[in-house]
């Protein structure tokens, strides 16, 4: 699979807006040990780059959500499978994942860490694509607001290519 791409965020910006999320979490955690836990499968590039940058106790999980999409007016469905988890009762739980885009999953992942029995829940995404969002819900840590483009790389797919591209490109929509 190999459509045009267009480099949206190169490797210096991402490297650099990771690092001011990794700053910042580790400030609000005031030295408590944290629960870092990762959305699959898009949030494992990003996963493996921040927890090298935050120099704190943590522990890591995963999560995976997966929304069965629906029609344009019946919402999709969110699965979230949690076997993977640790025991999160107590915890200071951060979610990590790649994009904010309607909100929903990340709005039902919290809610299910929440029913869990983490102390706190607070999340970060690498992006946020601000004019899409449905929830009443603001992620607690962004690396960067992007116009509303499909994107793909450092995590990101399209039917599960080009995650491994070091920077975010955008697909062209006319190739989708
Ligand atoms: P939300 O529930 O609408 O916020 O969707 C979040 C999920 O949709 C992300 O974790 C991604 O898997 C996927 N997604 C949304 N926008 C994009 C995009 O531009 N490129 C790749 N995946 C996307
Ligand atoms: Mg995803």
């Amino acid at each position: 699979m190999s459509l045009p791409v267009k480099q949206l965020l190169s490797e210096e910006q991402l490297r650099a807006g990771v690092t001011r999320l990794s700053r910042e979490i580790s400030q609000h955690a005031q030295g408590r040990p944290l629960m870092i836990v990762g959305v699959l499968t898009g949030s494992v590039v990003l996963l493996a780059d921040l927890i090298r940058l935050l120099d704190i106790p943590l522990r890591v999980g995963l999560v995976q959500a997966s929304s069965y999409r629906g029609t344009a007016t019946t919402p999709g469905e969110l699965t979230i499978n949690a076997e993977l988890l640790p025991d999160v009762r107590g915890q200071d739980v951060v979610v990590i994942d790649d994009i904010f885009d309607t909100g929903h999953t990340l709005v039902g992942i919290m809610a299910q860490l929440e029913s869990l029995g983490a102390r706190s829940v607070r999340s970060a995404v690498l992006l946020r694509k601000a004019e899409r969002c449905e929830v009443d819900l603001a992620p607690d840590y962004v690396g960067f607001d992007i116009p509303n483009l499909f994107v793909v790389g450092y995590g990101l797919d399209y039917n599960d290519h080009y995650r491994n591209l070091p920077y975010v490109a955008t697909l062209d929509e006319d190739e989708l």
